[in-house]
């Protein structure tokens, strides 16, 4: 998770969007630009999924008060899956990389297509959407409880992942120490690798069909990679 002095740092002048707490505590900060994705869940939002009846943008994942994790006010209904499927850490020995945690447990809440779209805490029922309740295959943003064909999260960068993980291939790593003092990647507060190292939820700035995935943090795939990986 971030930290809570990103959270104070950045409540956005979100146009037409209701602020989760008074605006004059918060600077103006960059997830305005949520209003123009398909992460607009609202009644204005410009996917194909979204709701029938509710305006606040932001309160599909946050919410003001009793929110189930404190930072950052996160509001959507966490999934119960007990146990995702996750790709072995070949550096340390093929140990399975850890349990989604920290971001990438919030994007999963609504990813891996267990939970309702519009379930958000100490509502009675869900918000009522159109194009889909929840994300089901054959969506283009369903991932489901497989992870194990997807790059490892959640895990600490270390120098023990530093090794080339697939040993033969020319897919080599920098070290932990160059990693992590490189401004541009995405590490969470604890080091981790996140959903949130690759995608950023409230900007979808690059997104190119067929060539740069949605909410990309950068303007081309290779240099998110190259921040980390080194071709050799
Ligand atoms: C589809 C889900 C989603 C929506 C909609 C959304 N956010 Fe977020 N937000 C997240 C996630 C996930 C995080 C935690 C990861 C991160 O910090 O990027 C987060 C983190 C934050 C943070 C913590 C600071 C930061 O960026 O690290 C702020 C502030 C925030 N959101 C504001 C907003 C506001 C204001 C809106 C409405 C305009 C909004 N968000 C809409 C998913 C969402
Ligand atoms: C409140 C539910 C919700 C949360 C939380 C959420 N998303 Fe989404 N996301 C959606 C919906 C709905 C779509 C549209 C998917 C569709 O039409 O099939 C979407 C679309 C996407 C897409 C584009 C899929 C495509 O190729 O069209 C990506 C990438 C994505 N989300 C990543 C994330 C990441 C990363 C996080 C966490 C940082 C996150 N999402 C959190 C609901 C959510
Ligand atoms: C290493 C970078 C990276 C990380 C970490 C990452 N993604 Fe992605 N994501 C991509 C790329 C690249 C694509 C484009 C399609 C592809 O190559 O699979 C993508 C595509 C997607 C899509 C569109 C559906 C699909 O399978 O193509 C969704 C939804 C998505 N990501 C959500 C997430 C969520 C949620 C997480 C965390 C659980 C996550 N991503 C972690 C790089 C990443
Ligand atoms: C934050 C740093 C970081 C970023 C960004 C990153 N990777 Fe990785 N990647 C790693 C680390 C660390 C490992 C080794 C994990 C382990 O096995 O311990 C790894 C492992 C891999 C592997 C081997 C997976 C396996 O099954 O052993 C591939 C392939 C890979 N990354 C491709 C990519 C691609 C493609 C991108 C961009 C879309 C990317 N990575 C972005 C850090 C990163």
């Amino acid at each position: 998770m971030r930290t809570p002095r990103t959270l104070r740092r950045g409540w956005p002048a979100a146009a037409g969007t209701v602020l989760l707490v008074g605006a004059s505590a918060w600077g103006a900060g960059p997830p305005a630009s949520v209003v123009t994705t398909v992460h607009n869940l609202s009644v204005s939002g410009p996917g194909e999924v979204r709701s029938l009846t509710e305006t606040e943008v932001c309160k599909f994942c946050h919410i003001p008060h009793n929110a189930l994790e404190p930072e950052p006010l996160w509001g959507h209904a966490l999934s119960k899956v007990p146990s995702y499927a996750v790709p072995p850490l070949r550096s340390r020995g093929g140990a399975a990389a850890p349990q989604p945690d920290g971001a990438s447990r919030l994007c999963l809440s609504c990813h891996d297509g267990t939970v309702a779209l519009g379930e958000i805490a100490g509502q009675a029922r869900p918000i009522e959407m159109a194009g889909a309740q929840r994300l089901t295959p054959g969506r283009p943003g369903f991932l489901g409880t497989d992870l194990s064909g997807s790059h490892p999260i959640s895990f600490v960068i270390s120098d023990a992942g530093t090794q080339d993980p697939v040993p033969g291939e020319d897919i080599g790593l920098k070290s932990a120490g160059v990693i992590r003092s490189d401004p541009k990647v995405r590490l969470d507060a604890e080091n981790k690798m996140q959903c949130t190292t690759c995608h950023d939820a409230h900007a979808d700035r690059y997104f190119q069909e067929d060539r740069v995935p949605r909410f990309w943090v950068a303007p081309t795939v290779s240099e998110v990679c190259l921040s980390c990986h080194a071709l050799r």
